[in-house]
């Protein structure tokens, strides 16, 4: 990465720029801040209405910051993430590593697939380069492992695009442990991106000891649980109709009250140690060993600020003892599981792969048929249970 000029900035925000933190991710050469940029918000599709000016002066604000890694994707607001990144990044595109994801495309109606094949991904990589206004990718991820698409299929074609000099490093999102292992071997395997917060630590039990051990850097999604942990939630928030958070259990009745007193019990501590709710949840998640980075979504220039403000400074031993030991206490398991329709059964190299409304496509047991209603663990994308004979 060419280095950052920090000669024209003001005093202050050089100040800011040296105290924040960066890591190498993984093999890769790219040295990324700990606290990242994430902009799915900004698509406009999932967390209500977005407002592209202020979208565009938060990332330009992140970037003076010194965050220096963002994270987009092809479907955040399908292509329209993608378009306000570019234009943010027009004339600083060199101060940025930039990271997006393919292998989630969508139809003429809108709705997002799951398709992971040589072609369709080759065509996604070049749809964000034109998007972003860019000639390469620093990290192009696959969003999420398509059940029906032998790896090797989906591998070839991210070697084509580097060969190519379009997209620099791979990474891949939402693999778990059964699904990563034949994917380690491939040459330019950097990153795994996953969701890491207070209460969605599955990671720790195999997948972040093996990262470490194979040189994958491992990168934060959802640290602030959808703002759950920054503060600004309550019993009274309601959320717009377009604002998926409506959806998730987590922001519901009793698991809410729980999060809530959760989040009472920290905001003291943050207090206690001279930062804010949202900087004490980022902070632990970039303080966990095997994390290299956290990627917030902010939509405003102060979000980022605060966000920024939590690089400057890791957790000591004592502070995650601290903190684990609350998390034991109040003793919370966020709902996380949800029912949904199987609309159709297809069969995939590893058995039988459902597709779900809403477009997920999952790996399912052998006797489920159209029509049937599963149960999705929605952090790990992952068919718990099945009901039978429910259409
Ligand atoms: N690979 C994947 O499958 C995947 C899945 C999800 C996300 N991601 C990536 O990870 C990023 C982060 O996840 P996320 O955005 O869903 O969740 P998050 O980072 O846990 O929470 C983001 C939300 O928290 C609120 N927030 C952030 N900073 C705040 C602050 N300082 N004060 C008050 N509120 C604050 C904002 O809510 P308001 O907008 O309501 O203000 C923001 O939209 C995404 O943007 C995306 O790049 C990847």
């Amino acid at each position: 990465m060419p280095p950052i000029d920090a000669v024209s900035l003001p005093l202050k925000r050089a100040k800011w720029r040296r105290e924040l933190k960066y890591r190498k991710l993984g093999k890769s050469g790219l040295e990324v801040s700990v606290i990242g940029l994430g902009t799915l918000a900004m698509g406009g599709g999932g967390y209500g209405p977005v407002d592209d000016r202020e979208s565009i002066t938060t990332i330009r604000r992140a970037i003076d910051l010194g965050v220096n890694f963002i994270d987009t994707s092809d479907n955040y607001g399908l292509g329209h993430a993608e378009e306000v990144v570019g234009r943010a990044i027009k004339g600083s595109r060199e101060r940025v590593i930039l990271a997006t994801k393919g292998g989630t495309p969508w139809d003429n109606q809108g709705r997002v697939v799951i398709d992971c094949r040589k072609e369709v991904i080759i065509r996604a990589a070049e749809e964000s380069l034109r998007r972003l206004g860019t000639d390469w990718i620093d990290l192009y991820q696959i969003h999420t492992p398509d059940p029906q698409v032998p790896f090797e299929e989906t591998a070839g074609a991210l070697q084509i695009l580097i060969r190519e000099g379009k997209v620099r490093h791979i990474g891949l999102s939402n693999f778990w442990m059964e699904e990563i292992k034949e994917w380690v071997s491939i040459d330019g395997i950097v990153s795994l991106q996953m969701p890491y917060n207070f209460l969605h630590r599955d990671i720790e039990e195999d997948l972040l000891p093996f990262c470490r051990d194979q040189g994958v850097g491992l990168i934060s999604y959802t640290p602030l649980l959808m703002g759950m942990f920054a503060g600004r939630i309550t019993q009274e928030t309601r959320f717009d109709r377009d604002d998926h958070r409506s959806l998730y259990p987590q922001f519901q009745g009793a698991s809410l009250r729980q999060c809530l007193a959760l989040t009472d019990r920290l905001r003291m501590i943050a207090q206690e140690w001279g930062m804010t709710l949202a900087q004490l949840a980022l902070s632990w998640v970039i303080s966990r060993p095997g994390i290299t980075c956290a990627i917030p979504g902010a939509r405003h220039p102060n979000q980022v600020e605060e966000n920024a403000g939590a690089g400057r400074r890791m957790l000591t031993e004592g502070e995650l003892g601290e903190i684990d030991r609350i998390l034991d206490e109040v003793g919370i398991e966020a709902q996380r599981l949800m029912p949904m329709r199987v609309v159709k059964v297809k069969k995939g190299p590893r058995g039988a792969v459902g597709l779900l409304e809403g477009g997920l496509k999952l790996g399912v047991p052998n006797s489920v048929v159209p029509g049937d209603m599963v149960e999705v663990d929605i952090v790990k994308g992952k068919v718990v249970g099945l009901f039978r004979g429910s259409n």
